[in-house]
């Protein structure tokens, strides 16, 4: 399998607990390198164009301000089969059905409050990565 690249955000909850260096040794671990990444703080208006896809669920605006509440560290992520591998190193995105060892299931607070985020199939990976950087911030 080729090099493939995904996009990864840790989020609030996690950088509001000086998480992000336990998360990146994660990835790292698992053999995904940090070929990207930026700790920014998103506006409402970004965290709603960037989760467009969720508008019509009833936790969009919770969602929405959750990720503008604090910095988030957008990440690009290198590695054989690096979109399967990174969820894989997430776990299930509510913490309760979490595999121990998994990301979520030692740092998640809850379905909201989970730590992560990461891109779930090569299209929104492309889509997700082109949001947040242009090509020439990504280093392999
Ligand atoms: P993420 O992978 O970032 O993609 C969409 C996010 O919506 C998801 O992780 C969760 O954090 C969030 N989410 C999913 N279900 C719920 C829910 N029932 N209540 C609040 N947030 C949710």
């Amino acid at each position: 399998m080729a090099l493939e690249r995904t996009f990864s955000i840790i989020k609030p909850d996690a950088t509001k607990r000086n998480l992000t260096g336990a998360i990146v040794k994660k990835f790292e671990d698992a053999g995904l390198r940090v070929v990207a990444s930026k700790r920014i703080h998103l506006t409402m208006a970004q965290a709603g164009e960037f989760y467009a896809v969720h508008k019509e669920r009833p936790f969009y605006g919770e969602l929405c301000e959750f990720m503008a509440s604090a910095p988030i560290v957008a990440q690009v992520l290198e590695g054989e089969n690096a979109i399967a591998k990174n969820r894989e190193v997430m776990g299930a995105t509510n913490p309760a059905d979490a595999e121990a060892g998994t990301i979520r299931a030692e740092f998640a607070q809850s379905v909201g409050e989970n730590s992560v985020h990461g891109s779930d199939a090569p299209e929104t990976a492309a889509i997700e990565i082109a949001y947040f950087f242009s090509g020439l911030e990504l280093v392999g």
